[in-house]
């Protein structure tokens, strides 16, 4: 994963360049982009995005050397694997231990974790899981911006709030201008170097258009982009792909094809599994998932949504809690627990601990204001902060009451940020740097 800070070109070979953070090696692609060995660049989920003068990189570095450093150390510190004398169930603890030496776990004993309810065995399920994140991932963490442009979508997903079932919602549509100026503002201005672009199904933006704004945004400003439309169609992903993105945000909801067509009517789960795996070939980054808590889901099911998830070898894993929509067919339905949700966070870094980052969705924060923290210490590597600008953020209602629909830009860079030196974490897609930070609009 590389850092929100300048690297150091220390070798190319072919398409790919190694950089160096303070000493720690990473590789990434170059996309034919001229370099030179002892160039300074950013890079962003393993694409070169932006090459910088010596003089600049050096004043970002001068500033982060001690930092960079000292937040690993917090980071270790705060990564021991269990509190001495823990009086668990043996057979439980044994579980942790085979896990935490990297050892595969049986069907049975990934699902005796993903069913923990007493106190103290999520307490340990979670320290196990932050502890293989610290040792195989290190203390980097995502932190991604989302620009929300269209609430219309033409679908009938039985559990989304922006579905065509929500016939009293005020639907709103961005313009490609304030698209296209919110998304260089927050590059350029507020420090995000990776940005998620996501609407409803919404015929209005259509592929020309999209790939238009994608092109101009480039044009202006350098991040990596991240498209979430739905299902476009594989050649629509391909033209996007040559426009500039680099990522698609998709998640297969479930991985039980008949629960999924209960959900979508009309749509198939192998359609959906056509598009990421499509994509995942063309070289696009992948942020996939699942919904825990949908009606009728059991604890093996949660797991498969998990092996679902890794077979597709995502940048990402997005795994949030089903929140009912009131105007919605599922309205009525219960919401998941926080539990459910945490302990499968805790298992899908158990079961890989050295690919995917792991999101804290704003949906599990919805049931929990302060479960950021925790979900980061359970195995969690990535935020994502709100940038659709505040009259439209409400309207983008896919359940009550999202957290942080109210909090500004700034408030969200802010709180993310202490959290993370709190904890010690390095973030690799916002600069850390106050002083680019503090610029707002
Ligand atoms: N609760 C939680 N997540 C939801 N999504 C849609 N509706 C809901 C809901 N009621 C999620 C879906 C979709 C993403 C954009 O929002 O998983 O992939």
């Amino acid at each position: 994963m590389c850092y929100a800070i300048p690297g150091q070109v220390l070798a190319i070979r072919d398409d790919r360049a190694v950089i160096s953070y303070f000493g720690e090696e990473r590789s990434a692609m170059h996309g034919g982009m001229l370099l030179a060995v002892g160039d300074y660049v950013y890079a962003q989920g393993g694409f070169i995005i932006e090459r910088l003068d010596r003089e600049d990189a050096q004043l970002v570095l001068d500033t982060w050397r001690e930092l960079f450093f000292h937040l690993q150390d917090v980071d270790r510190r705060l990564s021991s694997p269990r509190v001495p004398g823990s009086d668990a169930d043996k057979k439980y603890l044994r579980i942790l231990d085979t896990a935490m030496e990297g050892r595969a776990l049986s069907r049975d004993e990934y699902v005796r974790l993903l069913m923990s309810i007493d106190e103290r065995e999520c307490d340990l399920l979670y320290r196990a899981a932050n502890f293989l994140r610290q040792k195989r991932q290190g203390n980097s963490c995502c932190v991604h911006g989302i620009i929300e442009y269209s609430n219309y979508c033409d679908e009938l997903c039985r559990y989304c709030g922006i579905s065509s079932h929500n016939s009293g919602l005020a639907r709103y549509r961005m313009t490609e201008n304030e698209i296209v100026d919110e998304a260089v503002m927050m590059i350029r201005c507020s420090g995000f170097r990776s940005l998620v672009l996501q609407g409803g199904e919404d015929p209005a933006f259509d592929t020309a258009t999209l790939c238009r704004i994608v092109e101009r945004i480039r044009a202006q400003a350098n991040a990596l982009l991240i498209i979430s439309a739905g299902e476009i169609g594989i050649e629509s992903l391909k033209r996007l792909y040559t426009s500039g993105v680099r990522g698609l945000l998709m998640r297969f909801e479930t991985s039980i094809p008949e629960l999924y067509e209960r959900l979508h009517p009309g749509s198939t789960l192998n359609e959906r599994l056509l598009h990421i795996t499509a994509a995942s070939e063309m070289g696009y980054l992948v942020v996939t998932g699942s919904l825990v808590g949908l009606p009728g889901q059991t604890p093996e099911n949660i797991l498969d949504d998990i092996l679902l998830a890794k077979s597709l070898s995502p940048e990402m894993v997005s795994i949030g809690p089903f929140i009912p929509h009131p105007r919605t067919p599922l309205g009525a339905l219960p919401p998941s627990s926080v539990q459910e949700v945490m302990n499968a966070i805790a298992v899908t870094r158990i079961v890989d601990p050295d690919n995917a980052k792991i999101l804290v969705t704003t949906a599990l924060e919805t049931l929990d204001a302060n479960i950021r923290r925790c979900a980061l210490m359970a195995g969690a590597n990535s935020i994502m902060l709100n940038l659709t600008p505040q009259g439209y953020r409400e309207r983008y209602d896919i359940y009550p009451s999202r957290a942080h629909v109210h909090d500004d830009v700034k408030l969200q860079i802010d709180d993310a940020i202490g959290l993370l030196r709190e904890i010690g974490r390095s973030s690799t897609d916002l600069s850390m740097n106050e002083r680019t930070n503090t610029v707002q609009r």
